[in-house]
């Protein structure tokens, strides 16, 4: 499995967000990470649509869209329409996830699932096999720049197990807390991409910090 960096915008210089964005499309990242708050879901508010939109109309990096927000189903189509081309939902908000992820597929995007920190990737078992990426959540959703959990990395080892018990074909995605030592770990571990904002933005080279992430 390749491994995969999907630098987060929320750590980028929203000044010079043109020039961030073209300096991810140089680099070695696989994917953009849009980090969508809704300030219910998570005490924060980020950004939301004309962002996704501004973004792809210059990036050449699939759009990644993490949906921290209470009723994503509402939202799936005009993320789609602003350019998404993963979209990414709450385990912890989905009353009916299985028909959650059809819809998102059937907008033709990649169908994401997310799990907080005290979420059991047990909880997957049974819709493990509709799940295009498992995105867990290394930190508590809401803010860039906080500290690692590391019980991050059994979970990342549980659910590789479970994928290849169920001969399923999810990535694994982890969010939050990831740097140079946490990283290697993690794709050890078994992860299959990683979201950094910022150990990535506040470095004094990005696009070599990605490169270094990429190659750990
Ligand atoms: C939390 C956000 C962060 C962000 C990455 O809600 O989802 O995890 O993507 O933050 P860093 O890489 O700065 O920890
Ligand atoms: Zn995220």
């Amino acid at each position: 499995m390749s491994r995969k960096i999907s630098p987060s915008i929320l750590a980028a210089d929203f000044n010079n967000l043109g020039r961030d964005i073209l300096m991810i499309n140089r680099s070695e990242a696989d994917w953009i990470h849009f980090d969508v708050m809704d300030g219910v879901f998570v005490p924060n508010i980020s950004f939301g649509l004309p962002v996704i939109q501004a973004v792809k109309k210059i990036a050449t990096k699939p759009l990644d869209v993490h949906l921290m927000i209470v009723n994503p189903d509402l939202f799936i189509k005009p993320f789609r329409d602003s350019g998404a081309d993963i979209l990414t939902v709450h385990y912890e908000v989905c009353n009916h996830l299985h028909r959650t992820l059809g819809a998102i597929r059937n907008e033709g995007m990649k169908a994401g699932v997310c799990l907080n920190p005290h979420t059991p990737v047990e909880v997957l078992q049974d819709i493990i096999n509709e799940i295009d990426i498992v995105l867990l959540m290394s930190v508590n959703p809401g803010f860039g720049g906080q500290k690692f959990i590391y019980n991050t990395y059994q979970k990342v080892i549980k659910l590789r197990r479970l994928i290849l018990e169920k001969e399923a074909h999810a990535l694994i995605e982890i969010d939050g807390g990831v740097n140079l030592s946490t990283g290697k770990l993690l794709f050890e571990a078994g992860a299959d991409v990683l979201v950094a904002g910022s150990f990535i933005f506040d470095a004094e080279d990005p696009c070599s910090t990605i490169h270094q992430l990429k190659v750990i």
